[in-house]
């Protein structure tokens, strides 16, 4: 099969994974945990990376493989050696990159910054992954203009609107390109999970009334949304398409209440739900999920590189509805989980064109 061409905008934790598993899936057979060894006739193995693009001094520069390892922090690596990608490390536009929770932790590189759609173009990139820290939003509009500059498809896995803002939709339909987003959907993240455990209570008729899902991390991310504003918006970003997923109105809250760098990838999520059933009896649920960020995001990355990679071999332009709402969380149109899979696969199987 001919090789997906990838670039990628922040080289942090959900670039570490995508990294990690390019390299764990060449040399292993065991499938647990990925959903489609192959996607219209893509692997894994098939997705490569040919550029990457970051602001920190001490990732700017550096070949991809060791760049990633400087966003690993506490955690250990799933795959111990990196080879050396050949990708070097190139500075882009900073924007609002730093946010005042991470302007003590990112050192600001001096190097000059590199023209986005020139190096898309020299490097032959089929898509552009958006991977800059919430709330960056100048940084995000400023990839996808050279993206559409370049002709190249465009992964929002920002919260920032892309993909459901239908002035950047239209530009990318115009422009004859395809677009997903926006906000990665961890495939087995905090938020999938609230959704299938809300889910299975309402298919039993169970009446929720009240349910969060607050969590702490380690990654830089978490500490990035401890600045008030980003956390306002990452979190209306959550509870919204929890809110628009269930058939009833009910209170939500969920986002990351805190930063603890000792847990380094790992995020520690706490679900709590109170609700109603059968002679209004009362029924509540307290639970605990540990999880890592990196390797959830990459899980979700690798089937959205290679649907989009299908939408681009056939001429399918602006946001792509079965993408977007399958792979992200804040989609043009968000649909229960089952049917956004649905959508996904007749996607990629080419029986219907959304
Ligand atoms: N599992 C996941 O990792 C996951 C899940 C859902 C959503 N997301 C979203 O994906 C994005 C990336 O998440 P992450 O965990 O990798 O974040 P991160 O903080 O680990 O990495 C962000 C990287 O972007 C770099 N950066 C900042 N400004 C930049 C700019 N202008 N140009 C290029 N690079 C820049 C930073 O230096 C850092 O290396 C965030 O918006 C987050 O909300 C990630």
């Amino acid at each position: 099969m001919v090789q997906i061409n990838v670039a990628i905008a922040g080289v942090g934790n959900l670039a570490t994974g995508l990294v990690e598993a390019l390299q764990y899936y060449k040399s292993n057979q065991d499938l647990i945990g990925v959903s489609y060894p192959s996607l219209g006739g893509y692997l894994i193995e098939d997705i490569n990376i040919v550029a990457a693009f970051d602001i920190d001094d001490r990732k700017v520069g550096k070949d991809l493989s060791e760049a990633v390892r400087i966003s690993l922090g506490a955690r250990e690596p799933f795959v111990e050696r990196l080879n050396s990608l050949g990708v070097e490390v190139l500075k882009g536009p900073v924007e609002d990159g730093i946010s005042e929770m991470t302007k003590d932790v990112i050192p600001l590189s001096s190097q000059k910054e590199v023209d986005v759609a020139k190096i898309l173009k020299e490097t032959n990139a089929d898509i552009l992954i958006i991977a800059v820290p919430t709330g960056a939003t100048k940084a995000v509009y400023k990839y996808a203009e050279a993206a559409l500059k370049a002709d190249v498809a465009v992964l929002n896995a920002t919260p920032t609107p892309l993909a459901r803002d239908p002035s950047w939709a239209r530009k990318f339909k115009e422009a004859r390109i395809p677009l997903a987003g926006d906000d990665i959907q961890s495939k087995a993240g905090g938020t999938v999970i609230h959704k299938g455990i809300l889910d299975a209570l309402t298919e039993q008729g169970v009446r929720v009334i009240n349910t969060y899902q607050l969590d702490v991390s380690g990654g830089l991310e978490g500490l990035n949304t401890l600045d008030v504003k980003r956390r306002a918006y990452k979190r209306g970003v959550k509870e919204d398409t929890i809110r628009r997923a269930m058939p009833y109105p009910l209170n939500v809250a969920s986002g990351t209440t805190d930063h603890l760098e000792f847990l380094g990838d790992r995020r520690i999520g706490h679900f709590w739900i109170e609700a109603r059933y059968f002679m209004n009896a009362p029924l509540r649920i307290d639970l605990r999920m540990e999880s890592y960020d990196s390797p959830n995001g990459a899980a979700t990355l690798v089937d959205a590189i290679r649907a989009i990679q299908i939408a681009r071999n056939h001429v399918i332009s602006g946001p792509i509805t079965a993408i977007s709402a399958y792979c992200f969380k804040a989609a043009p149109v968000i649909v229960s989980r089952m049917q956004a899979k649905k959508w996904f696969e007749d996607f990629v199987n080419k029986k219907t064109y959304n």
